[in-house]
C-alpha cells in the first residue's frame, strides 16, 4: 500500500528488535529512510543486514545509544541530521512487588521510558514545526491503563506518556506536525517468545499452553485472546506517521486486542 511516506526519514529507538524492528521494516517497506538504534553496533549490524537482505534497495542505518546514559542521547541526536518521523519506542519493564521496587528501579524505568522521548523531542518537535511537517508517535502500553500490579512502576512510565504526547500535540496547533500515542497489548517480540518459551520448560507445557492460559488466566479481558504480532502494532503506527492519518493530532490509539474495557 502506498501510505505516502516515500523518501521521508524516520528514527525509531529500540529497533533492533521486537515492536520496534517490525516498524522500521514497515516504514522501510515505504521507501521511508529508517535510523535503527539500540545499543550495541553489532545488533544494530545483525538488524540492518536482515532488513537489507529483504530490501536490498532501502536507505537503512543505525545509531547506537542507550537512552539510560544522557551523554549517548546526546551523540544520537549530535549525528542524526534532519528527520521527518520520531517513533519514540524503546522501552523497558521489569515485573517486580510495588515494595520491592527500588529509587533507582524507578528512575532507571523514567530515564528510559520517559526522558527519551522528552529529550528527542525537545530537539526535534520545533524543527518539524519550523518545517510545517512531521510526526511523533509514542509507543505506550496497555499498562498506562490496566496498571497491572506487579508492574506499577512500569505502568506508571506508560501513564505519563500520555500526558506528555498530549501536551505536545496541543503545541502543534494550527501546523502540519501530529504527536499521537499508540497503546499495544501484549505484543509477541522476542522477549515475549522468551518468556515463553522458559516457561513451557519450567512448567512442562508447550508453548501454545502457555499463551493461552496467558489469556485464560491473566490477561481475561483481551477480546482477541491471542498475542498480537509486532507486525500488527507496525501497521496501525505507519499509518499515523502517514499523510492518510492527518485529522489524527493528540490521540491515544488502542492497538491491545480490546483489553482494555470501555467503549473509548
Ligand atoms: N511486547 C509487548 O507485549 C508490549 C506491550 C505493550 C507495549 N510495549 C512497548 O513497546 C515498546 C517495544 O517493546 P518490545 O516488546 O518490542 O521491546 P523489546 O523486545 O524488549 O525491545 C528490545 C529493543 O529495545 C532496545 N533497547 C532496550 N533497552 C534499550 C536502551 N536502554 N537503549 C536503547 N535501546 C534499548 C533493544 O536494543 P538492543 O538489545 O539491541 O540494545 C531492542 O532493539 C516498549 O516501549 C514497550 O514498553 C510492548
Amino acid at each position: 500500500m502506498d501510505l505516502g511516506l516515500n523518501g521521508k526519514k524516520a528514527l525509531v529507538t529500540g529497533s533492533t528488535s521486537g515492536i520496534g524492528y517490525a516498524i522500521a521494516e514497515e516504514f522501510i517497506s515505504e521507501g521511508v529512510e529508517v535510523v535503527l538504534n539500540g545499543r550495541t553496533q553489532k545488533n544494530i549490524d545483525s538488524a540492518i543486514s536482515k532488513l537489507e537482505n529483504k530490501y536490498p534497495n532501502a536507505k537503512i542505518n543505525g545509531l547506537v545509544a542507550d537512552f539510560l546514559k544522557v551523554d549517548e542521547v546526546k551523540n544520537l541526536i549530535d549525528s542524526l541530521g534532519d528527520i521527518d518521523i520520531l517513533i519514540n519506542n524503546v522501552g523497558i519493564y521489569t515485573s517486580q512487588n510495588f515494595e520491592e521496587t527500588t529509587d533507582e528501579d524507578w528512575l532507571k524505568m523514567f530515564e528510559v521510558n520517559i526522558m527519551s522521548g522528552v529529550r528527542l523531542s525537545r530537539h526535534f518537535l520545533p524543527k518539524m514545526m519550523q518545517k510545517n511537517w512531521g510526526r511523533i508517535i509514542f509507543v505506550s502500553s496497555e499498562c498506562a491503563m490496566l496498571v497491572p500490579e506487579d508492574l506499577i512502576a512500569y505502568s506508571t512510565t506508560k501513564s505519563a506518556m500520555l500526558g506528555l504526547s498530549r501536551g505536545l500535540a496541543q503545541l502543534t496547533k494550527g501546523t502540519e506536525v501530529t504527536v499521537n500515542t499508540v497503546l499495544p497489548g501484549s505484543t509477541l517480540s522476542e522477549g515475549a517468545k522468551n518468556f515463553l518459551k522458559e516457561a513451557a520448560v519450567k512448567e512442562g507445557k508447550t508453548e501454545a499452553e502457555i499463551a493461552d492460559g496467558f489469556f485464560k488466566n491473566v490477561r481475561t479481558s483481551s477480546l482477541i485472546q491471542r498475542f498480537i504480532s509486532p507486525k500488527e502494532i507496525a501497521n496501525t503506527t505507519v499509518y499515523l506517521c502517514s499523510p492518510l492519518a492527518a485529522a489524527t493530532n493528540g490521540a491515544s490509539i488502542k492497538l491491545d486486542g480490546g483489553s482494555v474495557p470501555g467503549i473509548i
